[in-house]
């Protein structure tokens, strides 16, 4: 480590561009981001419960938790989703040489050297570069409800809820009055889909009274998407 807290973690070219690197800093686990040519240090840690949040889904400069789905502003910290409500914490990054350096938790610097802003001024600055209504985070309460009534439908090829298979992506309560829900399937072609958008909708409409509309997603799923991958056998 050098005199000013700095330690060499990565090489240059060594993280791709939207990429990350899982390394530790005083014995800290931390994911080094690479979005273009700057760097971003975060601890791996979801602030919502506590688990590991650099293997899950970069997005832009988000990175979306693959336990319960938070979004977190990579280049900040931020909470930009429920159900995680507070920042995590970030560390410094300065880029000597060929050689990526990580430094202490706080001072957030880019791989050029610049100062970042205050917390709350790049949390601010996050959100006003949200680019429109369903980005926007959910009103905590609604969703907690939504999520909470989501567990009683069930995939019914697994006898799993989707919720614990992780098949609700995004919840979000548009300004005109409409409940807009992304979801996946376990696999595509599903027959089971219409009546699983149905159940969902209705399960959805009994707690937030309001027009629902539900969107299958064509990504993929696995079981790491998960809260509990043990509920099939699975470990991550
Ligand atoms: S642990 Fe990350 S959203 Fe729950």
């Amino acid at each position: 480590m050098t005199a000013d807290g700095f330690t060499t973690v990565a090489r240059v070219g060594e993280i791709d561009d939207g990429g990350v690197k899982l390394v530790r800093y005083d014995e800290t686990p931390i994911g080094v981001f690479r979005l273009g040519d700057a760097y971003y240090a975060l601890e791996d840690v979801c602030t919502h419960d506590g688990g590991p949040l650099a293997h899950g889904i970069v997005e832009g400069d988000q990175i979306e938790c693959p336990r319960h789905g938070a979004r977190f502003d990579i280049r900040t910290g931020a909470a930009l989703t429920m159900p995680a409500i507070t920042p995590v914490p970030t560390y410094a990054v300065r880029v000597v040489g060929d050689e990526i350096q990580v430094g202490p938790q706080g001072a957030a610097t880019t791989a050029t050297g610049a100062p970042a802003a205050s917390r709350d001024a790049r949390a601010a600055a996050a959100m006003d570069e949200k680019p429109g209504p369903v980005d926007k985070p959910a009103p905590s309460q609604q969703e907690v409800a939504v999520r909470a009534a989501l567990e009683n439908v069930m995939d019914p090829e697994i006898g799993l809820s989707v919720i614990d298979l992780g098949l609700i992506r995004e919840v979000h309560f548009l300004p005109e009055g409409k409940t807009f829900i992304r979801m996946m399937l376990t696999t595509p072609f599903c027959p089971y889909a219409p009546q699983m958008m149905e159940d969902v909708k209705q399960a959805t409409t009994s707690v937030v009274p309001q027009p629902c509309e539900v969107e299958l997603m064509a990504d993929p799923w696995s079981p790491d998407l998960m809260p509990d991958p043990g509920l099939l056998g699975y470990s991550f």
